[in-house]
């Protein structure tokens, strides 16, 4: 093998394991965890060799692809615990969509939200927009303004839970896990990634400046031929300017 392809192939190979250590994220648009039967929404996966999994109640698992268009969700198709998993098993986060055939829904992201953020739940109906009761972990946790939204400030994890919303006349919403992330610690530590990035631009140099050097040897060594030519032939010259 010689230098040039033993360089692509380490290249190849950094960037192999650079693709397995890349976790891909699932989205889910619009970023709610609960929908009403009929409405629409679509899974994602941030790395298209990546198929959205969805693990319905019953404990089924299905696959689609990368992305997953849902145009008319249906409770029992629709609803169930989605994630992205990688050709080498390798899994996403996970996140929980229920659709329903019911009258409330209890609007949360159904991504994590940061710490020190605001999040908005919103208790929609199908018909009104009304005040609600909503409920955290199985207890009363605030009523909702007129229009059906309740904004909790300054998210912490105690916050985090389960929460519905219930009307007296329209019942009670499915149930809305939401998850409460720790904001990023500072910058993220870039030593993997400089490294990673040094040596692939070294081993993609390497060859470039191989070349350059032997060039430059040969052309010195020619240099010096013609040279040691000239000093021991110095009629020749003479004889080329006149023929010139
Ligand atoms: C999804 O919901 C189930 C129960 O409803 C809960 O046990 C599980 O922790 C949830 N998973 C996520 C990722 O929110
Ligand atoms: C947010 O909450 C944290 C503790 O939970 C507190 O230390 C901080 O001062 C709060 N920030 C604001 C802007 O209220």
């Amino acid at each position: 093998m010689d230098v040039a392809s033993l360089c692509l192939f380490l290249y190849l190979l950094i960037n192999s394991f650079d693709s397995v250590q890349a976790r891909a994220s699932l989205t889910v648009s619009p970023n709610k965890s609960q929908f009403f039967k009929y409405d629409s929404f679509r899974v994602s996966c941030s790395e298209d060799e990546w198929r959205v999994m969805r693990r319905a109640e019953d404990g089924e698992v299905h696959a689609c692809l990368s992305s997953c268009p849902v145009d008319v969700a249906f409770p029992d198709t629709d609803s169930g615990v989605y994630w992205c998993q990688g050709e080498l098993g390798a899994t996403s986060n996970h996140v929980n969509i229920t659709v329903t055939g019911g009258l409330l829904i209890l609007e949360s992201p159904a991504l994590p939200v940061t710490e020190g953020g605001d999040v908005t739940l919103y208790c929609r109906s199908k018909f009104s927009r009304n005040k609600a009761d909503v409920h955290k972990d199985g207890v009363h946790f605030a009523l909702t303004s007129f229009h059906g939204n309740l904004t909790i400030r300054n998210v912490s994890k105690s916050d985090e839970g389960r929460y519905t919303c219930s009307d007296p006349e329209l019942g009670q919403s499915p149930e809305s896990w939401l998850t409460v992330a720790a904001p990023p610690a500072g910058p993220v530590d870039p030593a993997p990634l400089s490294a990673s990035f040094l040596l692939r631009h070294v081993i993609v140099g390497t060859p470039y400046l191989l070349t350059t050097v032997l060039l430059g040897l040969v052309y010195r060594d020619r240099r010096r031929a013609l040279r040691a030519h000239k000093a021991r032939q110095p009629s020749d010259d003479v004889i080329m300017e006149i023929a010139i």
